[in-house]
């Protein structure tokens, strides 16, 4: 029996129509924005890897450090048989936790990223011979059917990946996450914390500009996949931080005024000059936000680590 296995539950056509969807709703409302999704395609997650590496973004060291310290407390705590991750990406900090789990049978990522999940799969079978890893290609804001799987499972979301969904649309993934949790599941969050805004801005903002190449990234996948005519050179990268929010915005300015035609829609979209789009939030947490948000859901935080500086989160929540 092969130990890989990988679902589309999206097919091709469903990922063009939900694009055109969220594309013609986005730019044509007042205030512009564009769902942080649309960023990865295989370029867009080559890019995000590097900026994991950039010396300006700090949360995948600092939540690297928590789990290489603390990943013998959670595979206990879990005892998982499976490990679910959302949002797994390139699986590279998720491999700490894999060592430290000896019960473990299967492994579930799900991502939006083909490029991604195979990329980490292969890496992970040669690593672990006895693991197998049924990956899913999916939207986690939408209804997820996992695969028959051993309990106890551990859900897993790293990276601070919550921080980019809106407090709805956080509340409402939450309560999806807690129904997919049994008596003795657990889930594991990991969250970016607030912090001065010189920090969080230079993160989002770094001096080599590869957060900007990932920015724009999203406008060549609308080039590409709507037969758009954005020029990226067009757009400014800007990073702000909302401090009523506690979030980083990440948005594109238009640095003239200009027509953008996006022939799949039939539509053009009119920027006057420095007018933007938003492209991402990312929300940066208090414990007691993230309890009280856990604790809507019906999720109880059990334990609650941070690096030696303080920067970021793991929690662990049970089912209340
Ligand atoms: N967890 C990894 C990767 C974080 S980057 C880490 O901590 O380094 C965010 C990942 O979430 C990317 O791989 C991206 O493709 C995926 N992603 C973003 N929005 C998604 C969605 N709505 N559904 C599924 N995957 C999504
Ligand atoms: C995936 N996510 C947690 C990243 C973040 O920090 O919000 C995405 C990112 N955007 C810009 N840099 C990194």
């Amino acid at each position: 029996m092969s130990r890989f296995l990988l679902t589309r539950t999206l097919d091709e056509n469903a990922a063009e129509s939900a694009l055109r969807a969220d594309v013609l709703a986005g730019l044509t409302r007042p205030d512009k924005w564009l769902p942080p999704k649309w960023f990865y395609d295989g370029r867009g997650s080559e890019l995000f890897e590097d900026i994991t590496r950039l010396p300006e973004y700090y949360p995948t060291r600092a939540e690297r450090e928590i789990l290489l310290a603390r990943a013998g407390e959670i595979a206990a705590a879990s005892g998982a048989r499976t490990l679910v991750e959302l949002g797994s990406g390139s699986s590279e900090k998720t491999r700490h936790l894999i060592e430290a789990m000896p019960g473990l049978e299967l492994y579930v990522p799900v991502d939006v990223s083909e490029s991604a999940l195979t990329g980490a799969a292969e890496t992970l079978l040669a690593e672990h011979p006895r693991l197998r890893v049924h990956a899913l290609i999916a939207d986690f804001t939408r209804p997820l059917e996992l695969p028959d799987s051993p309990g106890p499972r551990l859900v897993v979301f790293l990276g601070g990946t919550i921080g980019n969904l809106l407090p709805a649309e956080r509340a409402e993934f939450l309560r999806a996450v807690r129904a997919m949790l049994s008596p003795g599941d657990a889930l594991l969050l990991g969250t970016d914390l607030v912090k001065d805004e010189a920090t969080l801005v230079a993160a989002y903002d770094d001096a080599a500009g590869v957060t900007a190449e990932f920015n724009k990234n999203v406008l060549s996948v609308m080039n590409r996949e709507l037969d758009a005519d954005f020029h990226p050179a067009d757009f400014e990268h800007v990073a702000v931080w909302d401090t009523e929010q506690e979030w980083i915005e990440m948005r594109l300015r238009a640095r003239t005024e200009l027509n953008v035609k996006i022939r799949a829609l039939d539509l053009v979209v009119p920027f006057g000059a420095g007018e933007e789009i938003r492209t991402e939030v990312s929300a940066k947490f208090r414990q007691e936000r993230v309890r009280e948000e856990l604790a809507a859901a019906g999720l109880e935080l059990t334990q609650w680590w941070t690096d030696a500086a303080g920067r970021f989160a793991l929690s662990l929540a049970t089912a209340g």
